[in-house]
This record gives structure tokens, C-alpha cells and sequence, in this order.
């Protein structure tokens, strides 16, 4: 990328709010860019940024998808922080660092078939590897992406579901939500019923999940019901990344840190772990 230089990523940088779209009642997508207008790191899928708002704080948040110039990162409000970043205006300063985190096993899933399982804004670490699939559409067998948010009225990223990613050839989506209103006439069901109706064949796939973990512990005993085997389901556990380094002791499962051994994990990596996520 011009202007964009190897960095420490324990360096912050000064970035800028470049552009803030509005994807649900608590979630907005912000567009960072850096103070000379470049892209403040590249991250792989599934990698996360450290975000900062003086005097409020930081916090981790997944990369949910990069151009040219920005980094998106789709945040939900659910603190101090997330809900200073939601008052906070286009153009107004941030600190930014990154990349952290192993994100998804990109090599290892080349030419397979891929089944993308989501809940609410478990769609922003997933949505970056979906649009890296699509990106690189001949390095990927079949893609489907199951989704599924507390109402319709909760669906992130709702052009690309259902404009943009339904017209990408032999890509199928899927989407469910808790609670139909409205004119909803879509599915109404938890994820893991509706992956079951489904029912997509286990055969030459891979699976990446995420979501809440309710739904995670369900999805994969759905997956185990339908024959899938643990070293076909990649996981992130990226709610749990704090400081990323490995030095607040905020992430440990038994002896490894999610956040410098993940936070993508296969599920036979998990099954070896304690069962704390
Ligand atoms: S996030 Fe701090 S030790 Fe892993």
C-alpha cells in the first residue's frame, strides 16, 4: 500500500473517523484512516486493531473489513468505550494500532468448500474472510453463509446479505432471526434449528463460526449431529482479547492466551483446552 510502512504494533498512531454508517439500533461500522489519509495497517482476516478514544479509553476490536485508504471495524455499543465511539463524529481523531491476532487459516482453507455460521455482530470478524473469499473467488469451492440476529431489525451488514453476496456465483445466504416484525417474511428460528433444516453436506467443507458463545456451544453440537468433524470448524474467540500482547493475563484457556495462540482456533484445538470459552 503507498505510504503504509512496516510498524511495531505496539506503536499507536493517530487516526481519524473517515466515515460512520449506521447498521442497526447498537451497531455502527466506522471507516478509520490514518491523519495522511493511508491505511493505518493491513490486517488478514479475521485480525483485530486496537482502537483508542482519549480520555476514555481502549479496547480490541475485529477488522471487518479494509480498502484502499481505511480499516472498518463494525462496533457494537455495550460500554464506556463502545458508547463514546458511538457519539463520536466523522473526522474526529483516534488512536489506532495493529495488527493483532493469528486470524483465519486462509492457506488451509484454499479450495474447499466454505459454510460461514454467524449471530449478531459475530458477523464482523466472518464478514472480513467472506469478503476475502469473494475477493479471491477461484481459490474457494462453494460458499454459504447462515446468519442469524436477535430481530430483522438487528441484521448487520444487510446490502451485502441480501444484494450483494446472494449475486456472487455459487455463494448462497441464509438468514434467520429470534424474533420475526415487520415485514419480515424471512425465517424466524435460532441458528442452530436453521442450520439444521439446512443441513449442508459436511463433505470437503470447512466451517467458521462466530457468535455469542450460547449459540457457538449449540452450533457445534449441531455440526457433531451432522457429521462434521472438529478439524473441519475453525472458531475466533475474540471477545476475549484485551491488551493482545500477552501481558494482562485476561485470555488464558489452561495453558495457552487466546491472544497470542489465536484467536482462531479449530475446534479439535478447543477440545484439547479447558472448555472455558
Ligand atoms: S489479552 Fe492480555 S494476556 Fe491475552
Amino acid at each position: 500500500m503507498p505510504g503504509e510502512q512496516k510498524r511495531n504494533p505496539l506503536m499507536p498512531r493517530v487516526g481519524r473517523i473517515l466515515k460512520i454508517i449506521k447498521e442497526t439500533p447498537d451497531v455502527k461500522t466506522f471507516f478509520i484512516t490514518t491523519t495522511d489519509g493511508n491505511r493505518p495497517f493491513t490486517a488478514g482476516p479475521g485480525q483485530l486493531g486496537m482502537l483508542s478514544l482519549v480520555p476514555v479509553g481502549e479496547a480490541m476490536f475485529s477488522v471487518s473489513s479494509q480498502g484502499e485508504n481505511h480499516l472498518e471495524f463494525a462496533i457494537k455499543k455495550i460500554g464506556v468505550l463502545t458508547d463514546a465511539l458511538h457519539e463520536a463524529r466523522e473526522g474526529q481523531a483516534v488512536g489506532i494500532r495493529g495488527p493483532y491476532g493469528n486470524g483465519f487459516p486462509v492457506e488451509k482453507i484454499k479450495g474447499r468448500d466454505v459454510l460461514f455460521i454467524a449471530g449478531g455482530i459475530g458477523l464482523a470478524p466472518v464478514r472480513s474472510l467472506i469478503k476475502y473469499c469473494i475477493l479471491n473467488r477461484n481459490d474457494f469451492g462453494h460458499l454459504q453463509v447462515v446468519y442469524g440476529a436477535r430481530s430483522p431489525e438487528d441484521l448487520c451488514f444487510r446490502e451485502e446479505l441480501f444484494c450483494n453476496w446472494v449475486n456472487v456465483k455459487n455463494c448462497r445466504v441464509d438468514v434467520t432471526v429470534d424474533r420475526g416484525s415487520g415485514s419480515w417474511t424471512g425465517n424466524v428460528g435460532f441458528v442452530p434449528a436453521f442450520l439444521e433444516e439446512l443441513n449442508p453436506s459436511p463433505e470437503g467443507k470447512i466451517v467458521v463460526i462466530c457468535g455469542p458463545p450460547i449459540m457457538i456451544k449449540y452450533v457445534l453440537q449441531s455440526l457433531k449431529k451432522m457429521g462434521y468433524k472438529p478439524d473441519q470448524i475453525y472458531t475466533t474467540l475474540e471477545m476475549r482479547m484485551k491488551c493482545g500482547i500477552g501481558k494482562c493475563g485476561r485470555c488464558n484457556l489452561g495453558s495457552r492466551y487466546i491472544c497470542l495462540d489465536g484467536p482462531v482456533f479449530s475446534a479439535a484445538e478447543l477440545n484439547e483446552l479447558p472448555n472455558e470459552y
